[in-house]
Protein backbone atom coordinates (compact mmCIF):
# COMPACT_ATOMS: atom_id res chain seq x y z
CA UNK A 1 0.00 0.00 0.00
CA UNK A 2 1.47 3.58 -0.78
CA UNK A 3 1.07 6.04 1.94
CA UNK A 4 -0.44 8.48 -0.57
CA UNK A 5 -4.01 9.50 -0.32
CA UNK A 6 -5.63 8.91 -3.38
CA UNK A 7 -8.50 10.22 -2.15
CA UNK A 8 -9.45 13.07 0.89
CA UNK A 9 -12.77 13.89 1.83
CA UNK A 10 -13.06 16.93 3.57
CA UNK A 11 -16.06 18.11 5.36
CA UNK A 12 -18.92 16.06 2.74
CA UNK A 13 -22.32 17.66 3.24
CA UNK A 14 -25.26 16.09 1.42
CA UNK A 15 -28.56 17.80 2.23
CA UNK A 16 -31.81 16.65 0.20
CA UNK A 17 -34.93 19.16 0.44
CA UNK A 18 -37.53 17.01 2.24
CA UNK A 19 -40.98 15.96 0.77
CA UNK A 20 -44.04 15.03 2.85
CA UNK A 21 -44.68 18.19 4.92
CA UNK A 22 -40.77 18.24 6.63
CA UNK A 23 -41.31 21.90 7.33
CA UNK A 24 -38.58 23.66 9.81
CA UNK A 25 -39.50 25.98 12.71
CA UNK A 26 -39.43 28.87 10.77
CA UNK A 27 -41.12 27.68 8.15
CA UNK A 28 -38.62 27.11 6.12
CA UNK A 29 -38.79 23.54 4.18
CA UNK A 30 -37.55 21.18 6.05
CA UNK A 31 -33.45 19.44 5.17
CA UNK A 32 -32.32 16.01 5.30
CA UNK A 33 -29.09 16.16 6.31
CA UNK A 34 -28.24 12.66 4.77
CA UNK A 35 -24.48 13.55 4.87
CA UNK A 36 -23.64 16.50 7.46
CA UNK A 37 -19.95 16.70 7.50
CA UNK A 38 -17.82 13.53 6.96
CA UNK A 39 -14.18 13.96 6.45
CA UNK A 40 -11.69 10.71 5.86
CA UNK A 41 -9.44 9.64 3.25
CA UNK A 42 -8.38 6.50 1.58
CA UNK A 43 -4.85 5.97 0.48
CA UNK A 44 -3.85 4.31 -3.19
CA UNK A 45 -4.61 0.04 -3.10
CA UNK A 46 -5.87 0.86 0.35
CA UNK A 47 -9.62 -0.66 1.41
CA UNK A 48 -11.53 1.81 3.73
CA UNK A 49 -15.08 0.74 4.85
CA UNK A 50 -18.17 2.63 5.69
CA UNK A 51 -20.50 0.59 8.36
CA UNK A 52 -23.76 1.64 9.67
CA UNK A 53 -27.44 0.85 9.85
CA UNK A 54 -29.70 1.47 6.79
CA UNK A 55 -30.48 4.92 6.56
CA UNK A 56 -27.33 6.23 8.45
CA UNK A 57 -25.80 7.78 5.25
CA UNK A 58 -23.65 5.46 3.78
CA UNK A 59 -24.19 5.33 0.40
CA UNK A 60 -25.10 8.88 0.20
CA UNK A 61 -21.46 9.28 1.15
CA UNK A 62 -20.40 7.01 -1.39
CA UNK A 63 -22.58 8.48 -4.04
CA UNK A 64 -21.37 12.26 -3.74
CA UNK A 65 -17.72 11.27 -3.54
CA UNK A 66 -18.03 9.33 -7.67
CA UNK A 67 -20.15 12.64 -8.06
CA UNK A 68 -23.24 10.85 -8.79
CA UNK A 69 -24.61 13.43 -6.43
CA UNK A 70 -23.99 16.77 -7.08
CA UNK A 71 -22.17 17.95 -3.51
CA UNK A 72 -24.26 20.50 -0.32
CA UNK A 73 -20.54 21.42 0.91
CA UNK A 74 -17.13 20.20 1.25
CA UNK A 75 -14.06 19.08 -1.10
CA UNK A 76 -13.51 15.71 -2.37
CA UNK A 77 -10.15 15.06 -3.78
CA UNK A 78 -8.96 12.65 -6.06
CA UNK A 79 -5.72 12.52 -7.04
CA UNK A 80 -5.27 16.10 -5.53
CA UNK A 81 -8.13 17.63 -7.92
CA UNK A 82 -11.07 18.42 -6.07
CA UNK A 83 -14.15 17.25 -7.91
CA UNK A 84 -17.12 18.64 -5.50
CA UNK A 85 -18.01 21.43 -7.28
CA UNK A 86 -16.87 20.30 -11.09
CA UNK A 87 -19.29 19.96 -14.10
CA UNK A 88 -20.03 17.16 -15.66
CA UNK A 89 -17.33 18.20 -18.72
CA UNK A 90 -14.56 18.69 -15.63
CA UNK A 91 -15.74 14.97 -14.26
CA UNK A 92 -15.60 13.24 -17.48
CA UNK A 93 -12.10 12.20 -16.86
CA UNK A 94 -12.95 10.96 -13.16
CA UNK A 95 -15.81 9.09 -14.24
CA UNK A 96 -13.51 6.44 -15.91
CA UNK A 97 -10.94 5.92 -13.40
CA UNK A 98 -13.84 5.78 -10.35
CA UNK A 99 -16.34 3.38 -10.94
CA UNK A 100 -19.00 1.61 -8.99
CA UNK A 101 -20.75 -1.69 -8.05
CA UNK A 102 -23.98 -1.85 -6.88
CA UNK A 103 -25.55 -3.60 -4.06
CA UNK A 104 -28.25 -5.25 -6.59
CA UNK A 105 -26.55 -6.38 -9.31
CA UNK A 106 -30.18 -7.21 -11.37
CA UNK A 107 -31.71 -3.87 -11.35
CA UNK A 108 -27.83 -2.14 -12.27
CA UNK A 109 -27.42 -4.76 -15.40
CA UNK A 110 -29.67 -3.88 -18.31
CA UNK A 111 -31.64 -7.30 -18.95
CA UNK A 112 -31.78 -6.50 -22.76
CA UNK A 113 -28.11 -6.51 -23.00
CA UNK A 114 -25.86 -10.01 -22.85
CA UNK A 115 -22.41 -9.90 -20.83
CA UNK A 116 -20.39 -8.79 -24.12
CA UNK A 117 -22.68 -5.65 -24.58
CA UNK A 118 -22.85 -4.79 -20.99
CA UNK A 119 -18.90 -5.17 -19.97
CA UNK A 120 -18.30 -3.55 -23.61
CA UNK A 121 -20.44 -0.62 -23.06
CA UNK A 122 -18.53 1.51 -20.58
CA UNK A 123 -15.45 0.72 -23.44
CA UNK A 124 -17.55 2.43 -25.72
CA UNK A 125 -18.54 5.46 -23.63
CA UNK A 126 -15.06 6.27 -22.60
CA UNK A 127 -13.88 5.87 -26.19
CA UNK A 128 -12.33 2.34 -27.20
CA UNK A 129 -14.30 1.80 -30.13
CA UNK A 130 -12.39 -1.26 -31.62
CA UNK A 131 -14.70 -4.49 -32.02
CA UNK A 132 -12.42 -6.85 -31.76
CA UNK A 133 -10.17 -5.96 -29.08
CA UNK A 134 -13.32 -5.09 -26.71
CA UNK A 135 -14.26 -9.19 -27.56
CA UNK A 136 -10.39 -9.97 -26.35
CA UNK A 137 -10.94 -7.59 -22.94
CA UNK A 138 -14.14 -8.97 -22.00
CA UNK A 139 -13.26 -12.69 -22.79
CA UNK A 140 -10.22 -11.63 -20.74
CA UNK A 141 -12.57 -9.81 -17.85
CA UNK A 142 -14.51 -12.73 -17.91
CA UNK A 143 -11.82 -14.83 -16.77
CA UNK A 144 -10.53 -12.81 -14.38
CA UNK A 145 -13.78 -12.67 -12.42
CA UNK A 146 -14.30 -16.64 -12.94
CA UNK A 147 -16.64 -16.96 -15.50
CA UNK A 148 -16.64 -18.50 -18.97
CA UNK A 149 -15.80 -17.58 -22.39
CA UNK A 150 -19.34 -19.20 -23.30
CA UNK A 151 -20.78 -17.30 -21.12
CA UNK A 152 -20.10 -14.02 -23.18
CA UNK A 153 -23.67 -14.29 -25.07
CA UNK A 154 -25.92 -14.79 -22.54
CA UNK A 155 -28.30 -12.31 -20.98
CA UNK A 156 -28.74 -11.21 -16.63
CA UNK A 157 -31.90 -13.07 -15.74
CA UNK A 158 -29.45 -16.30 -17.38
CA UNK A 159 -27.41 -16.16 -14.35
CA UNK A 160 -26.99 -16.61 -10.50
CA UNK A 161 -26.66 -13.47 -8.28
CA UNK A 162 -23.60 -14.27 -7.69
CA UNK A 163 -22.43 -14.41 -11.34
CA UNK A 164 -24.10 -11.53 -12.10
CA UNK A 165 -22.37 -9.51 -9.39
CA UNK A 166 -19.26 -10.58 -11.69
CA UNK A 167 -20.49 -9.79 -14.62
CA UNK A 168 -20.82 -5.82 -12.74
CA UNK A 169 -17.11 -6.43 -11.34
CA UNK A 170 -15.81 -7.20 -14.81
CA UNK A 171 -17.95 -3.97 -16.36
CA UNK A 172 -16.41 -1.43 -13.93
CA UNK A 173 -12.96 -3.24 -14.43
CA UNK A 174 -13.57 -2.47 -18.05
CA UNK A 175 -12.29 0.75 -18.09
CA UNK A 176 -8.78 -0.13 -15.69
CA UNK A 177 -10.41 2.21 -13.10
CA UNK A 178 -8.19 3.11 -9.87
CA UNK A 179 -11.02 3.28 -7.38
CA UNK A 180 -13.78 1.33 -7.21
CA UNK A 181 -16.80 2.50 -4.34
CA UNK A 182 -18.21 -1.30 -3.63
CA UNK A 183 -21.61 -0.29 -1.96
CA UNK A 184 -23.21 -3.20 -0.15
CA UNK A 185 -21.52 -5.48 -3.03
CA UNK A 186 -22.32 -8.63 -1.19
CA UNK A 187 -25.39 -7.98 0.90
CA UNK A 188 -27.64 -9.78 -1.41
CA UNK A 189 -25.60 -12.60 -1.96
CA UNK A 190 -26.12 -16.37 0.17
CA UNK A 191 -23.62 -16.48 2.56
CA UNK A 192 -21.67 -19.21 0.61
CA UNK A 193 -21.26 -17.17 -2.11
CA UNK A 194 -20.48 -14.01 -0.08
CA UNK A 195 -16.90 -15.10 0.83
CA UNK A 196 -15.51 -16.11 -2.61
CA UNK A 197 -16.78 -12.11 -4.15
CA UNK A 198 -14.96 -10.69 -1.52
CA UNK A 199 -11.71 -12.88 -2.01
CA UNK A 200 -12.09 -12.31 -5.91
CA UNK A 201 -12.57 -8.64 -4.89
CA UNK A 202 -9.31 -8.87 -2.92
CA UNK A 203 -7.45 -11.06 -5.39
CA UNK A 204 -8.59 -8.05 -7.78
CA UNK A 205 -7.20 -4.98 -5.71
CA UNK A 206 -3.86 -6.76 -5.66
CA UNK A 207 -3.83 -7.73 -9.19
CA UNK A 208 -4.44 -4.06 -10.24
CA UNK A 209 -3.67 -1.66 -7.36
CA UNK A 210 -7.15 -0.86 -6.65
CA UNK A 211 -8.24 1.63 -3.93
CA UNK A 212 -11.58 -0.03 -2.59
CA UNK A 213 -14.67 2.10 -0.45
CA UNK A 214 -16.65 -0.74 0.85
CA UNK A 215 -19.82 -0.05 2.26
CA UNK A 216 -21.76 -2.37 4.46
CA UNK A 217 -24.34 -2.25 7.41
CA UNK A 218 -22.92 -5.00 9.78
CA UNK A 219 -19.31 -4.69 10.92
CA UNK A 220 -19.33 -8.44 10.47
CA UNK A 221 -18.96 -8.15 6.62
CA UNK A 222 -15.87 -5.35 6.42
CA UNK A 223 -13.51 -7.13 9.16
CA UNK A 224 -11.92 -9.23 6.69
CA UNK A 225 -11.30 -6.84 3.37
CA UNK A 226 -11.22 -3.45 5.33
CA UNK A 227 -7.50 -1.67 6.27
CA UNK A 228 -9.44 0.74 8.39
CA UNK A 229 -13.24 1.67 8.70
CA UNK A 230 -15.52 4.10 9.76
CA UNK A 231 -18.65 4.14 11.53
CA UNK A 232 -21.63 6.48 10.69
CA UNK A 233 -24.60 7.57 12.47
CA UNK A 234 -27.04 9.62 11.23
CA UNK A 235 -25.02 11.52 8.53
CA UNK A 236 -22.08 11.91 10.99
CA UNK A 237 -18.89 10.06 11.37
CA UNK A 238 -18.37 8.49 15.14
CA UNK A 239 -15.16 6.33 14.99
CA UNK A 240 -12.55 5.75 12.97
CA UNK A 241 -10.04 2.98 13.19
CA UNK A 242 -7.81 0.60 11.51
CA UNK A 243 -9.64 -2.19 11.31
CA UNK A 244 -8.76 -4.48 14.10
CA UNK A 245 -8.17 -1.97 16.25
CA UNK A 246 -11.96 -1.10 16.15
CA UNK A 247 -12.93 -4.97 16.76
CA UNK A 248 -10.67 -5.13 19.43
CA UNK A 249 -10.88 -1.83 21.22
CA UNK A 250 -14.44 -0.14 20.22
CA UNK A 251 -14.33 3.18 21.49
CA UNK A 252 -17.75 4.85 20.61
CA UNK A 253 -20.86 3.00 22.52
CA UNK A 254 -22.52 2.79 19.05
CA UNK A 255 -19.48 0.99 17.27
CA UNK A 256 -19.56 -1.35 20.68
CA UNK A 257 -23.49 -1.92 19.89
CA UNK A 258 -23.09 -2.73 16.25
CA UNK A 259 -19.67 -5.25 17.32
CA UNK A 260 -22.77 -6.71 20.46
CA UNK A 261 -25.20 -7.46 17.41
CA UNK A 262 -22.99 -9.38 15.76
CA UNK A 263 -23.68 -13.55 16.29
CA UNK A 264 -20.81 -14.90 16.12
CA UNK A 265 -19.38 -13.72 19.79
CA UNK A 266 -16.23 -11.78 20.07
CA UNK A 267 -15.19 -13.15 23.64
CA UNK A 268 -13.56 -9.30 23.84
CA UNK A 269 -16.43 -7.03 22.92
CA UNK A 270 -18.46 -9.13 25.47
CA UNK A 271 -16.94 -7.84 28.72
CA UNK A 272 -18.26 -4.59 27.48
CA UNK A 273 -21.50 -3.92 28.51
CA UNK A 274 -23.32 -2.34 25.71
CA UNK A 275 -26.67 -3.24 25.58
CA UNK A 276 -28.00 -4.26 22.00
CA UNK A 277 -29.65 -1.21 20.20
CA UNK A 278 -33.00 -0.37 21.39
CA UNK A 279 -34.64 2.30 20.03
CA UNK A 280 -35.06 3.17 16.90
CA UNK A 281 -32.94 5.63 14.58
CA UNK A 282 -33.99 9.14 15.00
CA UNK A 283 -35.41 10.59 12.04
CA UNK A 284 -32.95 12.65 10.07
CA UNK A 285 -34.98 15.42 9.81
CA UNK A 286 -34.96 15.70 13.43
CA UNK A 287 -33.03 18.72 14.46
CA UNK A 288 -30.59 16.96 17.40
CA UNK A 289 -28.28 19.39 19.24
CA UNK A 290 -25.06 17.57 21.37
CA UNK A 291 -24.37 13.91 20.42
CA UNK A 292 -26.93 12.39 18.35
CA UNK A 293 -26.40 9.32 19.63
CA UNK A 294 -27.74 10.36 22.88
CA UNK A 295 -31.49 9.25 22.53
CA UNK A 296 -30.09 5.71 22.02
CA UNK A 297 -26.54 5.55 24.29
CA UNK A 298 -26.84 3.77 27.73
CA UNK A 299 -23.91 6.30 29.34
CA UNK A 300 -25.72 9.26 27.99
CA UNK A 301 -25.78 13.01 30.19
CA UNK A 302 -26.85 16.07 29.67
CA UNK A 303 -23.90 17.04 28.74
CA UNK A 304 -23.70 14.78 26.00
CA UNK A 305 -27.77 16.20 25.10
CA UNK A 306 -26.53 19.90 24.69
CA UNK A 307 -22.65 19.35 23.65
CA UNK A 308 -21.50 18.29 20.19
CA UNK A 309 -18.48 15.56 20.93
CA UNK A 310 -15.41 16.75 19.27
CA UNK A 311 -13.36 14.62 16.72
CA UNK A 312 -10.53 13.10 18.91
CA UNK A 313 -7.56 11.16 18.06
CA UNK A 314 -7.19 7.96 21.31
CA UNK A 315 -4.85 5.99 19.65
CA UNK A 316 -2.43 6.28 16.00
CA UNK A 317 -5.13 6.75 13.68
CA UNK A 318 -8.15 5.71 16.45
CA UNK A 319 -10.53 8.61 16.03
CA UNK A 320 -13.91 8.90 18.00
CA UNK A 321 -16.64 11.73 18.73
CA UNK A 322 -17.91 10.78 21.83
CA UNK A 323 -17.85 12.95 25.40
CA UNK A 324 -15.99 9.80 27.25
CA UNK A 325 -13.34 9.88 25.62
CA UNK A 326 -12.30 13.53 25.47
CA UNK A 327 -9.77 15.55 28.03
CA UNK A 328 -12.51 17.34 30.02
CA UNK A 329 -13.86 13.68 31.47
N1 LIG B 1 -32.28 10.79 -3.44
C1 LIG B 1 -32.69 11.04 -2.18
N2 LIG B 1 -33.63 11.97 -1.91
C2 LIG B 1 -34.02 12.24 -0.65
N3 LIG B 1 -33.56 11.59 0.44
C3 LIG B 1 -32.65 10.64 0.24
C4 LIG B 1 -32.16 10.29 -1.08
N4 LIG B 1 -31.25 9.30 -0.95
C5 LIG B 1 -31.17 9.03 0.36
N5 LIG B 1 -31.99 9.83 1.07
C6 LIG B 1 -32.15 9.83 2.55
O1 LIG B 1 -30.86 10.09 3.10
C7 LIG B 1 -30.62 9.28 4.24
C8 LIG B 1 -29.40 8.45 4.01
O2 LIG B 1 -29.68 7.49 3.00
P1 LIG B 1 -28.59 6.48 2.41
O3 LIG B 1 -29.20 5.77 1.27
O4 LIG B 1 -27.33 7.23 2.17
O5 LIG B 1 -28.38 5.50 3.64
P2 LIG B 1 -27.58 4.15 3.74
O6 LIG B 1 -26.72 4.30 4.97
O7 LIG B 1 -26.90 3.84 2.47
O8 LIG B 1 -28.72 3.07 4.05
P3 LIG B 1 -28.91 1.54 3.54
O9 LIG B 1 -28.05 0.72 4.47
O10 LIG B 1 -30.35 1.29 3.73
O11 LIG B 1 -28.47 1.46 2.12
C9 LIG B 1 -31.90 8.47 4.47
O12 LIG B 1 -32.69 9.14 5.41
C10 LIG B 1 -32.55 8.48 3.10
O13 LIG B 1 -33.95 8.37 3.21
S1 LIG C 1 -21.23 11.58 23.66
FE1 LIG C 1 -22.54 10.82 25.31
S2 LIG C 1 -24.43 10.17 24.27
FE2 LIG C 1 -22.85 10.38 22.72
S3 LIG C 1 -22.03 8.35 22.49
FE3 LIG C 1 -20.73 9.40 23.95
S4 LIG C 1 -21.59 8.94 25.97
FE4 LIG C 1 -23.13 8.37 24.46
MG1 LIG D 1 -27.11 2.29 1.07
Amino acid sequence: MDAQPLLKVQGLKKYFSASGGGTGAHGKKGLLKAVDGVSFHIFKGETFGLVGESGCGKSTTGRSIVRLYDVTEGSIRFDGQDLAKMNERELKPYRKRMQTIFQDPYSSLNPGMNVTQLISEPLGIHGFKNKKENRETVLELLNKVGLKAEHADRYPHEFSGGQRQRISIARALSVKPEFILCDEPISALDVSVQAQVVNMLEDLQAEYGLTYLFIAHDLSMVRHISDRIGVMYLGKLVEMAPSDELYEHPAHPYTQALLAAIPVPNPKVRNVSVPALQADLPSPLSNLSGCKFASRCPFATERCRQEEPEWTEIGPGHFVACHLHDEKN
